[in-house]
């Protein structure tokens, strides 16, 4: 891999400048790396508009950021259930509605390692439903108002594309035949980073301005593997997590506040620590396996996206 362009410690917050006048839209924003990213957003006078499915945890994480920020501190939340495509599709009309512009809009959320099948209110399997679909939609409805403002679009992926089924399984896209906790989590995640690149390629196509950016937070502390994960999988992550093989949630949060705001960013790679496995380490360019950018399986998931939600995206 070539040099850091932003030197041995990488990227971190420290190059940050001022961001008043800037919005940012995170979606998942109550915990984890999304919680962290809207802290980092508004330290530095940003205004934050927090898309999460739960209305209480919202409001428990918007009266936090604000004790410790201040009363001032700009941030809100619009009801967004990436598991339901009607609530999808009700949040973009209210952005869209009430939110001026976009500077940049931040696909964070996630389900992970989900124990058994299940579906979204679409009829989904619930990690390519949610991770991938319901994306998908947000970035399709929301996607001329993030051109107007000169925006990007930021998609937050896993290292664990490249640990499932490494191909997207057209045939049996909710799994019936093979559910596996962990193949179906790869497999969002992939779709998420397929359908990022594809992004780009039209939007240059078309001669738009929107830039796209791929990144993941590396092995971060964070809720993701829920008690809905099955019983090995809580027990291995309790135990990793309590090694330095895992980071902090707000370090996991520094590739996404990166491809944010940074300028001078290569879009056709892919961000995230670079240390030992990219789990941890400074903030850079990583590694990414070529089969990401496989053109016909790319052009093959935007067409199965498009109709899968009902919505053509035209650029
Ligand atoms: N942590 C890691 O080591 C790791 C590694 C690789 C990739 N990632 C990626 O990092 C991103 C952030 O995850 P995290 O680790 O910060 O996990 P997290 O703490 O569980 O946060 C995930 C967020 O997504 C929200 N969410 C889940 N389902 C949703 C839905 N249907 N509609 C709207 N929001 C929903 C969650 O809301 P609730 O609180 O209501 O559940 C939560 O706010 C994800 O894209 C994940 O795939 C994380």
């Amino acid at each position: 891999m070539s040099k850091n362009q932003f030197g041995k410690q990488g990227w971190t917050p420290e190059r940050l400048g001022i961001l008043s006048g800037k919005t940012y839209l995170i979606t998942g924003a109550n915990a984890g790396t999304g919680f962290e990213a809207s802290k980092i957003l508004l330290k530095k006078g940003a205004e934050v508009v927090m898309l999460n499915r739960n209305e209480t945890k919202s409001a428990k994480a918007i009266s936090d950021l604000k004790a410790e920020l201040g009363a001032n501190a700009k941030v809100s939340s619009i009801k967004m259930d990436l598991a339901n495509l009607a609530s999808v599709r009700n949040a973009a009309e209210e952005i869209n509605k009430n939110v001026p512009k976009i500077d940049a809009l931040i696909c964070n959320a996630a389900v992970a390692q989900i124990a058994k099948q299940e579906f979204t209110s679409d009829g989904f399997e619930s990690n390519l439903g949610i991770n991938h679909y319901g994306h998908f939609l947000l970035v399709n409805l929301l996607f001329d108002k993030v051109e107007q403002t000169g925006g990007r679009i930021v998609v937050v992926a896993s290292e664990g594309y490249k640990m499932g089924l490494k191909t997207i399984q057209f045939e049996d896209m909710n799994f019936d035949k093979n559910y596996h906790p962990n193949n179906t989590y790869c497999h969002s995640k992939l779709a998420q980073m397929m359908f990022a690149y594809e992004l780009q390629d039209r939007i240059k196509a078309a001669n738009k301005t929107v830039k796209v950016f791929v990144c993941h937070p590396g092995a971060s502390k964070t809720s993701l593997i829920k008690k809905d994960a099955p019983f090995a999988t809580r027990f291995m992550w309790s135990i990793m997590s309590s090694l330095p093989i895992v980071q902090s949630a707000e370090k996991g949060a520094y590739p996404e506040v990166m491809c944010a705001t940074e300028d001078h960013l290569n879009q056709e790679a892919y961000f995230g620590p670079t240390g030992k496995m990219q789990w941890t380490g400074p903030v850079g360019e990583c590694k990414m396996e070529s089969f990401v950018k496989n053109k016909a399986m790319m052009e093959k998931l935007w067409t199965v996206s498009e109709e899968q939600t009902g919505e053509p995206f035209q650029l």
